[in-house]
C-alpha cells in the first residue's frame, strides 16, 4: 500500500489536535488524499509532560533531528525561530515536505525557506500561520493569482479585536478588558506580542509579500499597537459613526518619487461601521481583500485555538499529499515581482 509518513514536531495547543485528527480520521483521510497518511512520531520537549490530548506513548520521541530524516513530511508546530528554523531546512534538504503554522519565523525568515525549497522542489504549506482556521494564504496564492490585488485590510489578531470590541460593545476600560482577555486566554502570557502589534505585524509581512508577490520583512511593516487607545477614544469614534480595529493594511502605493511600491503596516484604524470589517466582534479575525477583478472579498472566522487551527494544518497535508500523488513536482514559493517596501506609517486612519 502507499503511504507517506507524517513527522510531527510540537505536541503544544495546535500539535495536539493535529495528532489527534490523523489518528482518529486516518481512513477518511487516506481515501480523499488518495494515500495513506501516517504519523509515525511526534518530537516534543518533555514526553512525559502532562498534555489536553490523549495520544499513544510510543509515538514521543526528543529527538526530532532522526525523526525529520525519516519522514515524508514535517509539520513544524515548535513556534519561535530556533529550533524550528534549523528542523524545517532539515527536512527541506532530506526531500521532505513542509507544513508550518510558524507566522514568526516565516516573516523574519520566509524568504530563505522559501528559496531552499524551490531549490529542490520541495513544498512548504503555510495556511495556519494568517489567522489560522480561515483560508486566507492559498486563496491569496492561488485562487488570487491572475487578479491584481490592491488592498488588504484585515484584523489578524484576536485578542486584541476582543479587548477593542469589549470597550465598544460593553464600555470596559482598556485595563479591565485586557484583564478580561488574558483570563479567558485570549492574550499569550506575555501580551505585549499581541498589544504592541508585534504579531498582527508578522502576519502583514506573510499576507503583503503573497498578495504582491513580493517580500516583505517584519521589519519592513510599521507598527502601532492599542495600548494607548483609551475607552474615551472608543466613545468619539462610535458618536462619529467608527469603530476603532487594530489593523493590518498591505496596499500598493507610490513613494515621493513615484516609485511603485508595497506599504504594510499594523495600527488603530477608524473603521465605518457599515463596513463588514466593523462586524468582526470578539477574537474572531476576518481578511477584506479588494481586486482589481474580483471586486472586496472577505474572508471570516477563527483566527486562534487549538482544533480550528489544526484544520487548516491538516489541509496542508491532505493538499501535499494530493501533489505526491499526482507526481507533482513542487514549485515553491514564486516570487514574481520585487517591488520595494515604503516605510509609510498611519498615513490614512479611516476606512
Ligand atoms: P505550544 O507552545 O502550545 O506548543 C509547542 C510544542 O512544541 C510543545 O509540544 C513543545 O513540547 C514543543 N517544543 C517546544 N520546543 C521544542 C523543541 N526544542 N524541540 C521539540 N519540541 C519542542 O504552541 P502552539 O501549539 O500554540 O503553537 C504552535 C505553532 O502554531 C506556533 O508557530 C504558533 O504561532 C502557531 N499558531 C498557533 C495558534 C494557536 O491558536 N495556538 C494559531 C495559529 C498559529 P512540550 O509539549 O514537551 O513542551
Ligand atoms: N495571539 C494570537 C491572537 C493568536 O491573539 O490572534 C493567534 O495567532
Amino acid at each position: 500500500t502507499r503511504s507517506l509518513r507524517v513527522a510531527l514536531l510540537g505536541a503544544g495547543t495546535v500539535g495536539g489536535h493535529v495528532a489527534r485528527l490523523l489518528l482518529e480520521h486516518h481512513d477518511e483521510l487516506a481515501a480523499r488524499a488518495g494515500i495513506s497518511l501516517d504519523l509515525v512520531g511526534i518530537a516534543v520537549r518533555d514526553v512525559n509532560a502532562k498534555r489536553a490530548v490523549d495520544l499513544p506513548a510510543e509515538l514521543f520521541t526528543t529527538d526530532a533531528e532522526t525523526l525529520i530524516q525519516g519522514a515524508d513530511i514535517v509539520v513544524e508546530l515548535i513556534g519561535g525561530i530556533e529550533p524550528a528554523k534549523s528542523y524545517i531546512l532539515a527536512a527541506i534538504g532530506s526531500g521532505a515536505d513542509v507544513v508550518t503554522g510558524n507566522k514568526a519565523l516565516l516573516a523574519e525568515h520566509g524568504a530563505e525557506i522559501f528559496a531552499a525549497a524551490a531549490r529542490v522542489g520541495a513544498e512548504v504549506y503555510y495556511e495556519a500561520a494568517v489567522a489560522a482556521a480561515i483560508p486566507i494564504i492559498r486563496p491569496l496564492r492561488d485562487s488570487l493569482a491572475g487578479d491584481h490585488v490592491e488592498r488588504i485590510l484585515a484584523i489578524v489578531n484576536g485578542s486584541t479585536n476582543y479587548i477593542l470590541d469589549r470597550m465598544d460593545r460593553f464600555g470596559d476600560s482598556m485595563e479591565d478588558a485586557q484583564r478580561v482577555a488574558l483570563e479567558l486566554g485570549y492574550l499569550e502570557a506575555d501580551p505585549t506580542l499581541d498589544v504592541e502589534g508585534y504579531d498582527a505585524a508578522q502576519k502583514a509581512a506573510i499576507l503583503a509579500g503573497l498578495a504582491f508577490h513580493t517580500t516583505v520583512p517584519a521589519a519592513g511593516v510599521h507598527r502601532e499597537g492599542i495600548s494607548s487607545i483609551t475607552l474615551e477614544d472608543v466613545e468619539s469614534a462610535r458618536e462619529a459613526g467608527y469603530v476603532i480595529k487594530l489593523l493590518a493594511i498591505a496596499e500598493r502605493v507610490a513613494d515621493d518619487a513615484g516609485v511603485e511600491g508595497v506599504s504594510a503596516r499594523v495600527h488603530p484604524a477608524l473603521v465605518r461601521r457599515d463596513h463588514p470589517l466593523a462586524s468582526v466582534h470578539g477574537g474572531n479575525n476576518a481578511v477584506f481583500v479588494e481586486a482589481e477583478a474580483a471586486g472586496p472579498l472577505m474572508f471570516y472566522g477563527a483566527g486562534a485555538g487549538g482544533v480550528q487551527t489544526a484544520s487548516a494544518v491538516l489541509g496542508d497535508v491532505v493538499s501535499i499529499a494530493r501533489r505526491h500523488l499526482a507526481g507533482g513536482v513542487g514549485v515553491g514559493e514564486s516570487v514574481a515581482a520585487d517591488l520595494p517596501v515604503h516605510p509609510i506609517g498611519a498615513a490614512e486612519t479611516r476606512y
